[in-house]
């Protein structure tokens, strides 16, 4: 078996997946994240035997708790947010391997202090110096967090020890350049895992195998067969509690510069020569390099934005986005962006891709719909006034799996079509929901494949993508001017025009 930690860079998809004993030190650790996600794909792990019996987790936080109560705590998020403890000596076993270390992000002797208590459970556990630091604090201590660690000498070992920074990386090109400078000062790329959890969802890994595994579709992926490409990432949840950090962020950031521009990247770019982390990565950055708004000096042609106002969901009144809580009354941050991008290369010239998300819209779904030229000639033509172009869509959630739309005869003496899906479905064909995607990116991260992390010259691109737009929607203040949606609707009437006027419609899904 190769030793996975000992050459990361040589590490793909494809290779065997177990880790070395590591420890896991998550700083943010009184933090929903962990509780409800970090904490419970660990354990699954476990249970799954996935993971060595060395693993163990620190929890790094302010406040003071105890190792037990940490212990208490995770406990409760695993019942809570995950299949549950199961076996009580599965549990107990887990639990010896959890600890808490109280430490500020900006005091040195938290650091230290933590430093020897990493050392000592090397010891005790049998963890050899392996530590992945899991960043999930708020963005503005990442440049603190990751200065003390390259300090207390944390990060030094570019093979044992590893970053992983969560989202969102910088919040705009230029702090997501200093942030960089800031890793890079301290460490490797090779060492550094900027997450972006959609890249752990299945159905997104699904795309390079659907398009590099697959000979029929590659022929017809390109602007000779397609008319063009709608992404959809669309939410039925407004703000939540998270009205601090949104108020910062808005839809663009939140969800348009990864998630919407990675599953853009694997659906458009071109076939990497290995599943090598690097390989892949590379193809990436190639696409968003050559992407751009379609009129960067007509930017209502080329994006809006939109914020929810009252409205009905599912039978209920909800409050418009600024009366939320902790939300300015005048507030302009969109909870709702839709895009057109252009991509100048041979195989994507002319094709617009349109990208659309948003909260409190009338469904949760995610999906690609790849929407293909119309046949050249109808020779259909009075039987069916209807006939409807191609469409391949692939699910991401619910409901995932991958549906093809044609054309079909209508059963009966006159020659009559109607518009028909060929379905795959995971839960049909594989038996089994779709993993979390955390647990997939945190494996990932303790055997050293970088594949579904973003490197740093891609998450630069990213901003460059959507700069106009956040630089044109900063400079205007005035809360009148930003769109409005009724909650529970699709869109405002600004971002069904983006399309209708290319002579397009939005899927209804
Ligand atoms: C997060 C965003 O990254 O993704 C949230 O911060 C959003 O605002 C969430 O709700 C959506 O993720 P998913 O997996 O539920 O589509």
């Amino acid at each position: 078996m190769v030793t996975l930690l000992e050459n990361p860079l040589r590490v793909g998809l494809q290779q065997e997946r177990t880790p070395e004993p590591a420890i896991l030190v998550i700083f943010g650790a009184s933090g929903d994240l962990t509780q409800r996600k970090l904490v419970p794909a660990i354990y699954q792990m476990k249970r799954d035997r996935r993971l060595p019996p060395e693993t163990t987790i620190v929890g790094v936080a302010r406040r003071e708790w105890s190792h037990d109560y940490f212990r208490e705590q995770m406990r409760e998020g695993i019942e809570q947010f995950s299949t549950g403890i199961g076996a009580e000596e599965m549990w107990e076993d887990f639990a010896q391997g959890l600890y808490y270390c109280p430490g500020d992000i900006d005091n040195p002797e938290s650091y230290q202090k933590l430093k020897a208590l990493l050392e000592e459970l090397d010891g005790k556990r049998g963890t050899r110096g392996n530590r992945v630091f899991y960043l999930s604090v708020s963005p503005k201590f990442f440049p603190e967090a990751i200065r003390q660690l390259g300090a207390a000498e944390m990060l030094t070992d570019p093979v044992k020890s590893r970053l992983v920074i969560e989202k969102p990386f910088g919040r705009d090109l230029s702090s997501a350049q200093k942030l960089n400078r800031v890793v890079q000062q301290v460490c490797k790329e090779q060492q550094v895992y900027r997450i972006d959890h959609y890249l752990g969802k299945e159905t997104v890994q699904n795309l390079l195998v659907f398009r590099f595994a697959n000979a029929i579709f590659e022929p017809l992926w390109n602007r000779q067969f397609v008319d063009h490409v709608q992404i959809t990432v669309a939410e039925t949840v407004g703000v939540e509690d998270r009205a601090g950090y949104y108020e910062t962020s808005g839809a663009l950031r939140d969800m348009v510069q990864n998630h919407l521009l990675q599953v853009f990247c694997l659906t458009a770019m071109e076939a990497p020569n290995s599943l090598d982390a690097d390989s892949i990565r590379t193809e990436k950055v190639k696409v968003l390099q050559s992407t751009h708004l379609a009129d960067i000096n007509n930017l209502e042609v080329s994006a809006v934005r939109g914020q929810y106002s009252a409205g009905w969901m599912k039978g209920k009144q909800v409050p418009g986005y600024r009366e939320e809580p902790g939300v300015d009354p005048n507030s302009t941050t969109p909870t709702y962006v839709a895009m057109k991008l252009l991509i100048d290369n041979w195989r994507w010239q002319g094709v617009p891709f349109y990208l659309r998300t948003g909260k409190r819209l009338p469904k949760k779904v995610s999906e690609i719909s790849i929407q293909f030229r119309e046949v050249p000639y109808l020779i259909f033509q009075s039987a069916a006034q209807q006939a409807s172009p191609n469409v391949l869509t692939m699910r991401i959630q619910p409901n995932e799996g991958i549906s093809l739309r044609f054309e079909s005869k209508m059963p009966g003496p006159n020659l009559r079509t109607r518009t028909v899906d060929m379905d795959f479905s995971y839960g049909s064909s594989f038996g089994i929901s779709t993993s979390d995607a955390y647990d997939r990116l945190l494996l990932d991260c303790m055997v050293g494949d970088q594949t579904l992390f973003t490197r740093a010259d891609e998450v630069e691109e990213a901003w460059r993508v959507v700069t106009p737009a956040l630089a044109a929607w900063e400079a205007r203040t005035d809360p009148a001017l930003i769109p409005k949606y009724e909650a529970g609707t699709w869109e405002p009437t600004e971002a069904e025009q983006l399309i209708n006027r290319d002579g397009r419609r939005w899927r209804r899904l």
